[in-house]
């Protein structure tokens, strides 16, 4: 089977996914967007408001600065596949459980062996401590992780992982733009 082929099969797969309560109020589950044969695969927190309406990732407000971080170092989203820790809006924005984060992440698991990103940039606290916890990696809190490069490793071989703050810090800590912006400096000498 193609890459094109087992993604579409997993698609389906997860937006008739029940597997967790995220289920009962979601609108719609978000499989991730962009290229199966891309090198880089991002891994932010689960679908907002907006993205469960319009059945994609990150294009509310966390999706704009996205998109400006990643002009910053010259990177499309169509360069990248993004997909979310949850593939569920959880309500009211609350962060998701670990029950949750535990049940989904086996399609997280199925995506990159399918996809085999040789870079995984995670967004915020969860996505960086479930795939610190798959790879039996300490994880003490993301102001130490934050930025650093990791080596982690998966059944298709080694990765490479940057573990970032998510875009929303950006909303609720305008002071801590340069740390962002310097992290995706970091980011740029492992892609170019
Ligand atoms: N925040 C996320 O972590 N993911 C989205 O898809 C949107 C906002
Ligand atoms: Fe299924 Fe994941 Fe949605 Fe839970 S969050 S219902 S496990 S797709």
């Amino acid at each position: 089977m193609t890459k094109s082929q087992q993604m579409s099969d997993l698609k389906t797969e997860i937006v008739l996914c029940k597997k967790c309560p995220l289920f009962q109020s979601r609108k719609n589950a978000i499989p991730g967007i962009g290229s199966y044969h891309s090198k880089i695969f991002m891994i932010g927190e689960a679908p907002g408001k907006q993205e469960d309406e319009e059945k994609k990732p990150f294009i509310g407000r966390s999706g704009t600065i996205l998109a400006q971080w990643l002009s910053s170092i010259h990177l499309l989203r169509k360069d990248i596949y993004i997909t979310n820790i949850v593939k569920c809006h959880p309500p009211n924005n609350r962060d998701p459980s670990s029950l949750e984060i535990s049940t989904c992440f086996a399609y997280l698991i199925r995506q990159l062996t399918i996809i085999q990103p040789s870079l995984i940039l995670t967004l915020g606290r969860h996505a960086a401590k479930a795939l610190f916890s798959l790879c039996s990696l300490p994880f003490t809190s993301l102001q130490n992780h934050h930025g650093k490069l990791y080596s982690i490793t998966l059944s298709y071989g080694t990765v490479r992982l940057i573990p970032l703050f998510h875009p929303a810090t950006l909303c609720y800590r305008p002071s801590m733009k340069k740390i962002l912006y310097s992290d995706m400096q970091k980011v740029a000498k492992h892609i170019h």
